[in-house]
């Protein structure tokens, strides 16, 4: 315990699962652990981000990662706020890099920041004193899914490396594809993209992974399934013939399914689109499916960035209230 309260993350803000070395990754999901323990005890509260202030800024809807990441933050004890941008002076004509001086103004200590084009998280970063994370700009990354993607992984199978892991679907749009990619690499697991030429483009194997278009082929003996919605937002034209069609060759069933490893765990990161990418009774296998797994660590993962990015501006960083066994 005494490493995880003392250890340094060498960031100021988490943009990317690229800029993490795999020993930071290794911090986030072994600090995580111990807040899973946390979350699971009836007084949830700690007081390590006491006095802090974390704004949500998300330009895209989202309804669990802004929870989560809302969770997280009141969990640890800070002063969380929502901005709902639908009414902000971004609709006003405002533009984002004045947004987010005003709010940076206001002295927050963590922005989280989901926005739909690629890049505009690092580039608000560069227009604030505070933290930011990203969660989730346009198709580029979405380093907390990735981490807790990561951390459910490792606490079903006991390990990562030496895995492998069908990612299925609609990779091209997909940025939790990419942040779980870059991931799953650096950690040593073996990663399949699979899914139809127009959503598995031939560039995807720059990240080092195997591409495949036979569903049941990429599948073989896979220990992890992680099935992707159809991002239809942001697709230009058409790219799938048709939802059933679709389904047919690429929604993953019972039958599809015995292809990977009998024991096989089955991911989505939601929303899911039951009858689209996925069957719903295959979702709903309790024995294996590890879908609210990972909302549930998805929170736990959240309070480790948390903690880690503020570290350095918290007195006693090494013993102030992180007390999971005790309370
Ligand atoms: C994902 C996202 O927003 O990138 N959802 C999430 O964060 N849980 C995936 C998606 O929208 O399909």
């Amino acid at each position: 315990m005494t490493h995880l309260a003392r250890s340094r993350f060498p960031h100021r803000h988490l943009l990317g699962i690229a800029q993490l070395e795999a020993e930071d990754i290794e911090l986030v999901l072994d600090l995580a652990d111990s807040y899973v323990e946390v979350q699971r005890r009836p007084e949830k509260k700690l007081e390590i981000l006491r006095g802090f202030t974390q704004i949500n800024l998300f330009f895209e809807s989202s309804t669990r990662t802004r929870t989560s990441f809302e969770l997280a933050g009141k969990r640890l004890g800070a002063d969380v706020v929502n901005m709902a941008v639908q009414h902000s002076a971004i609709r006003k004509g405002e533009t984002l890099i004045d947004t987010a001086m005003t709010l940076n103004a206001m002295r927050p200590d963590v922005l989280v920041i989901r926005h739909a084009d690629s890049g505009a998280v690092a580039l608000l970063a560069r227009h604030v004193r505070c933290s930011v994370i990203n969660a989730g700009d346009g198709s580029h990354e979405h380093p907390t899914q990735a981490l807790l993607d990561a951390l459910t992984i490792r606490r079903r199978k006991g390990r990562i490396a030496g895995l492998t892991v069908a990612i299925c679907g609609d990779i091209a749009h997909s940025r939790v594809a990419r942040s779980n990619m870059l991931l799953l690499g650096r950690l040593g697991a073996r990663v399949r993209a699979v899914g139809p030429r127009t959503l598995v483009p031939r560039e995807i194997a720059s990240y080092g992974v195997e591409i495949h278009h036979d569903m049941r082929r990429g599948l073989e003996g896979a220990d992890i399934v992680m099935m992707l919605r159809l991002q239809t937002e942001r697709m230009q034209g058409s790219f799938v013939p048709s939802v059933r069609e679709y389904f047919r060759f690429y929604g993953l069933t019972r039958d599809k399914l015995r292809h990977a490893a009998p024991d096989a765990l089955i991911m989505h990161p939601g929303p899911m689109n039951r009858g689209v990418e996925i069957d719903g009774e295959v979702a709903d296998d309790i024995h294996r499916s590890a879908i609210l797994d990972q909302v549930e660590m998805g929170v736990a993962v959240r309070m480790a960035c948390l903690d880690l990015l503020t570290r350095d501006r918290r007195p006693a960083a090494d013993g102030d209230g992180f007390r999971p066994e005790g309370g």
